[in-house]
Parts: structure tokens; C-alpha cells; sequence
């Protein structure tokens, strides 16, 4: 059999990344073909990959359905903001991280009015305060929250925030970005209208795409939303189900890809399958991390097991730059921290990577530290 090192030419690095993710040799390889975006072969395709996202958010088409929007995840989180606030409508937007922030941006520049509630960076959203907010101002039309909040690896309360909203009669968003694929979701249950994510987090298949899972009843209220011709949500909807067809040139090779991917997840286990993998790759990380002596910026009952934030050693000699390039150049991809109050860094835990990747990141991370002369405790 071939390796890795001999298909490609060169040797891939392993990235311990929110995204771009490693993925499988197979899921690229199912991009080797042109596929015509009206060949009936494409839009059975499509309409298969519709379908099982819907599954995937254990839900029913009859009231759930997906549309898929070229470009990256936050494409798919502004086609939301853009074409589910009504005209006159007022978004609440419940931020403790930097994607919540994003979600603001993208209101602000569209000019919605927009009210937050906001949070430190490592602390999960005040129940009481969203319930209270919700109930005072009858203005709000729509509520935003992210589910995993990449900048630290924290996830929010999803389910208990969405009987807030579905009592105040608001839409309610949830940017599932890092966590779908991987986190279980009940989309009636925990009572979302729209949930964004992409194609290369959890589910493994190359970026170019995002999809928006919506509750049918609530996109056909929209109706002359939409502010913007390529991000209508509505009329991309409207599109794939007159004739399977995007309105605009579909990303057809990564769409193959995707569909490989999903093939891959099912043959995991599906998301609880997933899950456990992702569970294990945390739990090995973590245990590896503490033993050295790193700290997490997160408490545990908080953190998810999408993505770490760990401190800098309190080491003179410990530089974040040094220390990523040493292990990049051992062929193992880390990120960079992106919270406010803390110098940290990240290490994902997602991606086409198992328990013998992590172990190996280990004992670069042991190494490194060692070359570097810093001490952890
Ligand atoms: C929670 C969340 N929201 C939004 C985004 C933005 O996605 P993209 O970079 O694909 O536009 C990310 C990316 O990691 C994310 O994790």
C-alpha cells in the first residue's frame, strides 16, 4: 500500500488546528473528477448531502431542511444575519469569545440593530440575565449564540438558551461552526431555527463550503429579508429545491469530497462515534499537557473536546513564536492563542487525527520544551 508521503510527493503536516483540518486520503482523492454542475450524477448528489445534514441535526425534512452557500463558514453565518432579520427587526447577539464578536461585525456593517449581552472569554453566558433580557424587550426578532467558542474551546448552553427564545417568540441562531459533526445536536429539541457550520470542521471535507440547517416554517416567513443578492438564504433555498441547482457555480469537487466525508462519519459511528474519537484525542491531550506541567485557560465542566486553550508557562524563556516553529518544523501544525485577558495557545483536537497523533504532538511538545530550557514547574 501506498503511504501518505508517496500519493502526495511531499509530507503533510499534522494540523492541530480549529480549521483547516488534516482529512483523509480518500475524502481528497474524491476530488479526481470534473462533474458538471447540472449532471444528474451532482445534483442527486447534493440533494443526498441535503438530506443527511438534516439527519446528522437528528431532525425530520418535513421540518428541517439545508442549504448549502459557497465560501467559507462565515459566508454561511452572514447569509443568516443577512436574510433572517426582518427589515425592521433587532438582533441579540450573546458573545463571550471572538465569533461572537464576528456575528456582531457582520450585523453592524449590515446595519441591523443589534443588542448584546456579553461575557468574559471563560465564562459560559448568565441564563438568568438572557431569560430576563428576552422577557423586557419586546423588540428582539432574533438571538445569536455560538455552540463551541473556538477562541477557547468553551461550549455554551444551547438547549437551555433556546427555551428563552422559543418562549419569547424570537428566532434563534446558533453558529455550530467547530462543534457540529462531532457534538450531538437535536435541532426541534433544543428549538433552532437556523444552525451554521462547514465543511471542513467536524464533518472532515475540504473548506469551500457552508451549510445552514433551517427550520422550514420559519425560512418561508422571509420573505424580502434579504439584504444582499448572493447571501439570500431564501432564494438559495428556493434554488436547490426547484432544480437541485445552486443559483451560483457550486464548488462541485468539494462537494465529492464531502460527500466521501460523510460517508467516513457514518462508517465511524455517525456523531456519537465521532464524538468519542474527538473525547479521546482530548482526554489523552489534556492528560499529556497536565503532566508537563501546562495549565488550561478553561475549567473543565466548560471546556469541550473540540479545541484547548493552554497558558504560556510562566518561563522567561518560553516564546510563543519559537515554540510553534519547532514544532512545525517537527511536521505538527499548532495555533495561536485568541482570547483577550491571557497570553495562550490552542490546540485542536478535530480533524482526521487519533490518539497516536496526539501521543506523538506530546513528545514534540516534551522535546521542544527541553531544546527551549523551559521549566514548568
Ligand atoms: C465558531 C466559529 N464561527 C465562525 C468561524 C469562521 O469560519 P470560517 O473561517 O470558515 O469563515 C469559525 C472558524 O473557525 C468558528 O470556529
Amino acid at each position: 500500500m501506498k503511504t501518505k508521503k508517496q500519493i502526495s510527493g511531499w509530507k503533510d503536516k499534522i494540523l492541530f488546528t480549529p480549521g483547516p483540518l488534516t482529512t483523509s486520503q480518500t475524502v481528497k482523492q474524491a476530488m479526481l473528477r470534473d462533474l458538471g454542475s447540472r449532471d444528474s450524477e451532482f445534483i442527486g448528489s447534493v440533494k443526498d448531502i441535503r438530506h443527511k445534514l438534516v439527519e446528522l441535526g437528528q431532525a425530520d425534512t418535513d421540518e428541517y431542511t439545508t442549504v448549502l452557500m459557497q465560501g467559507s463558514g462565515t459566508f454561511g453565518l452572514e447569509a443568516v444575519v443577512s436574510s433572517t432579520v426582518p427589515p425592521d427587526g433587532k438582533l441579540l447577539v450573546i458573545i463571550n469569545g471572538a465569533y461572537g464578536k464576528r456575528l456582531v461585525k457582520i450585523a453592524s456593517i449590515l446595519k441591523i440593530d443589534t443588542v448584546t449581552l456579553e461575557y468574559p472569554e471563560n465564562t459560559t453566558p448568565d441564563l438568568r440575565e438572557i431569560e430576563n433580557t428576552l422577557k423586557t424587550d419586546k423588540d428582539i426578532t432574533n438571538v445569536s449564540v455560538v455552540h463551541c467558542e473556538t477562541t477557547t474551546g468553551i461550549i455554551n448552553p444551547i438547549r437551555e438558551i433556546g427555551e428563552f427564545v422559543v418562549k419569547s417568540g424570537a428566532k434563534y441562531f446558533v453558529d455550530a461552526m467547530s462543534s457540529f459533526g462531532a457534538v450531538p445536536v437535536n435541532l426541534a429539541e433544543c428549538n433552532i431555527d437556523y444552525l451554521v457550520s462547514s465543511a471542513n470542521k467536524c464533518i472532515e471535507g475540504m473548506p469551500g463550503f457552508s451549510f445552514v440547517l433551517c427550520k422550514l416554517n420559519s425560512l418561508k416567513e422571509t420573505v424580502g429579508y434579504a439584504r444582499s443578492l448572493s447571501f439570500d438564504l431564501l432564494s438559495q433555498y428556493q434554488g436547490l429545491e426547484k432544480n437541485g441547482q445552486f443559483r451560483f457555480t457550486p464548488p462541485t469537487h468539494v462537494l465529492a469530497a464531502f460527500r466521501q466525508a460523510l460517508a467516513e462519519l457514518e462508517a465511524e459511528g455517525g456523531v456519537p462515534g465521532r464524538a468519542e474519537r474527538y473525547r479521546k484525542n482530548y482526554e489523552t491531550l489534556i492528560a499529556g499537557m497536565r503532566q508537563m506541567g501546562f495549565r488550561e485557560y478553561i475549567r473543565p465542566e466548560d471546556q469541550g473536546y473540540i479545541i484547548t486553550s493552554f497558558l504560556y508557562p510562566d518561563d522567561p524563556n518560553f516564546s510563543f513564536e519559537k515554540f510553534y516553529e519547532s514544532l512545525n518544523q517537527k511536521d505538527y501544525v499548532i495555533y495561536p492563542g485568541k482570547v483577550s485577558d491571557a497570553n495562550c495557545f490552542r490546540i485542536g483536537n478535530i480533524g482526521r487525527i487519533f490518539e497516536a497523533d496526539i501521543k506523538a504532538l506530546l513528545a514534540a511538545i516534551r522535546e521542544t520544551i527541553a531544546e527551549m530550557g523551559v521549566k514548568l514547574k
